[in-house]
């Protein structure tokens, strides 16, 4: 299966996990969980925007920063830029919080709701380049459905 089939076998299963549920943080707990499990990423979560700055929210994997700030690491760096960070080497990017040593690559999606970012999606894989343009897009997707 390419990595187009299995987004598209899973958006189906997002919608009906976050169709006429009203809690984000459910919805965040099982997208995080859906992410994770299907794909077998190193962290799969979410970080809320909660007090201006980024709180961990659900999430699946190894114990995470709790509090991020605009504009800091990727997560705020999606937040500040207000779209999604393709990070192919955590390395290379300055700035980059490093929760876990064993993460290697990144991607960050902002979630929106109307025209205000309310959290942001981030994934970890343990390889170099594990994230780009398609899963932006499907990612994107995954988010909007939310
Ligand atoms: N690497 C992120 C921090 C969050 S953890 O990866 C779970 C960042 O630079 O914002």
């Amino acid at each position: 299966m390419t990595k187009e089939e299995h987004y598209n076998s899973l958006l189906p299963q997002v919608k009906a996990l976050c169709d006429g549920e009203g809690d984000m943080i459910a919805k965040m707990a099982n997208i995080a969980a859906l992410l994770h499990t299907e794909f077998g990423f190193w962290w799969t979560g979410f970080y809320r925007v909660v007090n201006n700055e980024l709180l961990l929210g659900p999430f699946q994997g190894p114990i995470a920063c709790v509090h991020i700030a605009y504009g800091h690491g990727v997560c705020g760096t999606a937040w500040k830029e207000r779209h999604t960070v393709v990070v192919p080497d955590v390395e290379e990017f300055p700035g980059h919080i490093a929760c876990s040593s064993e993460s290697r690559s990144e991607i960050v999606v902002p979630v929106f709701h109307n025209n205000d970012i309310i959290a942001v999606l981030d994934i970890d894989s343990r390889e170099l380049s594990t994230f780009d343009d398609t899963d932006a897009h499907y990612l994107e997707q995954v988010v909007a459905l939310m």
